[in-house]
């Protein structure tokens, strides 16, 4: 740095710490040496949200949110704004590579315990971003005002009026602004699209990222390399995290973008089959219509997970609120995750073979109910669903029992392990009674959801039947 450099820092410096943050959070801020491609998605989270915060800026200079025009102003920002084309595809490419990056973040978290002591609130931080990235998804995608933009908000709206009590009909009339979605509720979902939740959602990342750096980062052996300092202070196991993971990083933007960029100039829409495209969906380059409902109405990829619980949940007493309170829950039930895992060690490297298993489960759960969220329902889905949903939730609530090793089914753990079976049974035995399907598929079901619970809840509640591995004391080079 030259002398004036220097002396312009000096200046900044007594003014402001500058320098002190720099060292503070990257060149001085020591994170383990062996984080491994699963710590990719942090950095590239960082990344799409200033990819979707630039790109939106500029679509707003653009963009009108009113009925009458909204439709034609973004078909106008396609055809006739320079390179209009470019910002309108990296916006809704954002979008879902927001998500995709989010999940894989979010799983990286799952197998490494990255949510235990002492991180619960980078995780619970977290859980509030996933929701707040939700909120805007669903906001931003009513303001192109095509058929499924419309007909998507309508039955999500309408979904608040279910609540009962009297709450739920003013609570989605308020929401809309109207007894229909119409221009009220654009202008009003622009507004939380272009600036409440992006300032809400940018002041939980600030949090999110303060969490980390206040406990340090946790990596794949799960060991806390705080707890091993050489004489100069510094954890035996950290590098700092400039230059060493900027770099790394580096790498892992280049080829992120390699696959961006493929995805907005060849195929944007994510158009998978003739009628079927996943990141813009084909109805919406129609321009809404109140009077005329899409053949099939289905939420974007990221939400269908949580649209096929709603749908695998029958209406009680002519209500859907049942639906949207499992829906509701499959969200809350993050928030205590940290509280869930009794495992004595962190990483999915050390845990034994229930964890294992569960995880696996979940995963393949998860992404069968995404599928099943984006296809029709049939009497055959809906009970594939309601099995993947029991499995979904499993993971969570079954956890305290699968991941301790010891016998625990005494003291309130044992009547929880009674109605968990009690529900399991009536569960089947409401598919059974089902005539719509063939004994079969009933079988099948059957059979998954008893193997699943007996091994996952009652074995590990009286048996101490796992083992976990030594954990080494320093982390290790795998
Ligand atoms: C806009 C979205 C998000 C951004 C920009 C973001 C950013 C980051 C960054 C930069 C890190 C440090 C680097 C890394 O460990 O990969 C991190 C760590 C972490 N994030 Fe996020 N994150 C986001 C969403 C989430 C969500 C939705 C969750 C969970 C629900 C989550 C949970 C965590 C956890 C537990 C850690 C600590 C990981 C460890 O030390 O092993 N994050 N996040």
């Amino acid at each position: 740095m030259t002398s004036k450099a220097m002396a312009l820092l000096g200046w900044v410096d007594d003014r402001f710490p500058l320098t002190k943050l720099w060292k503070e959070h990257l060149s001085e801020y020591y994170a383990p040496k062996n984080f491994n491609f699963w710590y990719f998605f942090g950095s590239l989270a960082l990344l799409v949200l200033v990819i979707q915060i630039v790109s939106g800026i500029f679509l707003t200079i653009h963009y009108k949110p009113d009925a009458e025009l909204a439709f034609a102003s973004v078909e106008y920002i396609m055809r006739d704004v320079p390179w209009g084309w470019f910002v309108r595809y990296m916006h809704s490419t954002g979008a879902s590579a927001f998500f995709i990056v989010v999940y894989l973040h979010m799983y990286r978290g799952l197998i490494y315990g990255s949510y235990r002591k002492p991180r619960e609130l980078i995780w619970i931080f977290g859980v509030f971003i996933y929701l707040a990235l939700m909120a805007e998804a669903f906001f931003g995608y009513l303001l192109p005002w095509g058929q499924m933009s419309y007909w998507g908000a309508q039955v999500i709206v309408n979904l608040f009026a279910a609540i009962p009590f009297g709450i739920g009909e003013p609570l989605s009339e308020w929401i809309r602004g109207d007894y229909v979605i119409s221009d009220a509720t654009l202008n009003r979902f622009f507004a939380f699209h272009v600036i409440a939740v992006p300032l809400v959602l940018i002041m939980l990342v600030a949090a999110h990222i303060m969490a980390l750096h206040e406990v340090g980062s946790n990596n794949p052996d799960g060991v806390e390399i705080k707890k091993n300092k050489g004489a100069d202070g510094i954890p035996l196991d950290g590098i700092p995290f400039h230059p060493y993971y900027t770099v790394k990083d580096i790498l892992g933007v280049v080829v992120f973008m390699i696959g961006f960029f493929a995805v907005m100039f060849f195929n944007p829409t994510m158009q998978v089959t003739d009628t079927l495209s996943l990141f813009i969906e084909s109805p919406n380059f129609e321009p809404a219509n109140p009077l005329k409902t899409p053949e099939h109405i289905a939420p974007v990829w990221y939400f269908t997970p949580f649209y096929a619980m709603l749908r695998a949940v029958p209406p009680m007493l002519g209500s859907q609120f049942p639906g949207v309170l499992v829906m509701g829950a499959a969200i809350v039930v993050l928030f205590f995750l940290p509280w869930l895992d009794k495992s004595p060690v962190k990483s999915f490297r050390y845990k034994g073979t229930y964890i294992r298993v569960a995880l696996a489960t979940f995963v393949i759960s998860f992404i069968l109910l995404g599928y099943f969220g984006v296809i029709s329902a049939t009497a055959e889905r809906t009970m594939i669903a309601q099995c993947a949903t029991v499995i979904y939730f499993g993971y969570f609530l079954y956890m305290p029992f699968y991941s301790r090793h010891e016998i625990t089914a005494t003291g309130w753990r044992a009547p929880l392990v009674a109605l968990y079976s009690i529900l399991t049974i009536g569960l089947i035995a409401y598919w059974w009674m089902n005539d719509e399907v063939s004994a079969t598929l009933k079988l099948i079901v059957s059979v998954v959801t008893l193997v699943y619970t007996i091994y996952l809840l009652i074995i590990p509640a009286y048996v101490k039947a796992d083992t976990v591995k030594q954990v080494p004391d320093r982390v290790t080079s795998k």
